[in-house]
């Protein structure tokens, strides 16, 4: 019965899928007056029963002592654990089967405290470029003053253009971590994560450390992209995206193995930039509806893109769905990709005025940025989210001025084809 176990994950041999799961796993009705919901442990702090039960807890908190076989650490401090951040963490790993996931009060959180975690001064970052403007700043700004120094590579382009990266990064030191995000936000330039995780493993063998591969799948999520799957060691989210699904939140995590996650945990416990009780629990009623909300958005991006792409004011459409299968990129995608998403970027004839047009003019999708909610948003990444990139970067990157960012959500698709028809017929 699911009031006595709370963990079922097979019934007769039949392996449970992830959004069967997710309503219920790790929640124990019996603990909570029999709720058919888990409620909101809305508290700061947690009552011990005895002294001796506090020491324990603290002793297994701090790593002073091991658990028991099956033991879970007692609950302390919000700050440390909760139920529901507790039980959303556990529901989480599961769609990237993950031994382990943490969560954070935002994508930004999730990424500066995993590389703040793992890196030291004089170490050196790998990563792609472009990648989201928060995280651009944090790798070409912020770790530098902190004597990190940081070295791209550009997404869609070769292995060479990765191991040229790498050999430029160990000139100075240890490579602490390899950082990348595919598709890349806003162009959805792919990076090769099997070639990461090898370059990985190439690296351990000449400096003594394996630095670990860090993905940001925020874009396509875990129902289209498995970067653990390909060797890579540590996934983190954006969870304001499609994973939290609604605009309602702001919210990130790391997904791993105990190990690699373990340095992160403690930075997390002592940055406090875990997410909060309420937070979590509207993560947790979010991924009760993920697969059929990111589903739903993939068919509507393929109409819309294909509606798009055939539009005379139109210049060009950068929908994964529409890569030469022959390409290399087109390879890469069938190996590494199981959807081509729902956030994709088209390129309108003329510059930034005719951009600005098309957005003014739509009336259905929202002029704003982010991605991965219900509703559909169009955004200009050279203007908004990239404009802290110096121009001629942005430029190098393929972040143009005619260039429009759209998230499509879940609406009806034809009344998306109507809002797009309209504003470009403005132009
Ligand atoms: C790909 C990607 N990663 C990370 C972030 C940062 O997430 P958050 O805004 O939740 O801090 C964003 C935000 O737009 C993003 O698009």
């Amino acid at each position: 019965m699911t009031w006595l176990n709370r963990d079922v994950t097979e019934i007769g041999g039949q392996r449970l899928h992830p959004e069967t799961l997710m309503m219920g796993y790790g929640y124990f009705p019996g603990l909570s007056e029999g709720a058919v919901k888990c409620p909101i442990f809305q508290t700061s702090t947690f009552v011990f029963r005895s002294a001796a039960e506090g020491k324990h807890f603290f002793e297994l908190a701090y790593g002073l002592k091991e658990p028991r076989p099956q033991e879970s650490p007692g609950l302390i401090y919000s700050r440390l654990n909760n139920p529901n951040l507790e039980i959303l963490e556990g529901r989480l790993a599961i769609w990237d089967g993950a031994e382990r996931a943490l969560a954070f009060s935002s994508g930004m959180a999730a990424i500066s405290t995993c590389l703040f975690a793992l890196c030291r001064p004089g170490d050196s970052v790998v990563h792609s470029t472009p990648v989201y403007g928060g995280s651009d700043f944090l790798l070409d700004k912020v770790l530098p003053d902190f004597g990190i120094r940081t070295v791209d590579f550009q997404a869609g382009t070769g292995p060479a253009a990765r191991r040229a990266a790498v050999d430029k990064a160990r000139e100075t030191g240890r490579i602490a971590a390899i950082y990348v995000e595919t598709p890349a936000n806003p162009t959805n330039a792919l990076v090769d994560l099997a070639d990461c995780a090898q370059l990985a493993g190439e690296l351990e063998a000449k400096q003594g450390f394996r630095p670990p591969v860090i993905v940001d799948n925020t874009y396509l999520g875990p129902l289209w992209q498995r970067p653990l799957d390909h060797g890579c060691d540590i996934v983190v989210y954006s969870l304001t995206k499609y994973i939290g699904g609604h605009s309602d939140v702001v919210a990130g995590a790391c997904m791993g193995t105990r190990v690699a996650l373990e340095p992160v945990h403690l930075m997390r416990t002592i940055l406090g930039t875990m997410t909060d009780p309420h937070t979590a629990w509207l993560l947790m009623r979010s991924l009760e509806t993920l697969e059929i909300r990111f589903r739903k958005s993939v068919d509507n991006a393929v109409k819309v893109a294909d509606f798009l792409r055939s539009h005379p004011q139109v210049e060009s459409v950068s929908f994964l769905g529409f890569l030469d299968p022959d390409s290399a990129d087109g390879k890469l995608y069938a190996r590494q990709c199981l959807a081509p998403g729902a956030t994709f970027s088209f390129f309108v004839k003329g510059g930034e005025a005719e951009a600005f047009k098309v957005l003014d003019a739509l009336q259905l999708v929202k002029l704003a940025v982010s991605l991965g909610g219900t509703e559909s948003l169009a955004s200009h990444p050279a203007a908004m989210t990239h404009s802290d990139i110096e121009p001629a970067r942005r430029a190098e990157l393929g972040i143009t001025e005619n260039m429009i960012r759209v998230s499509i959500g879940i609406e009806h698709p034809d009344d998306l084809i109507a809002d797009f028809r309209q504003a470009l017929g403005s132009l």
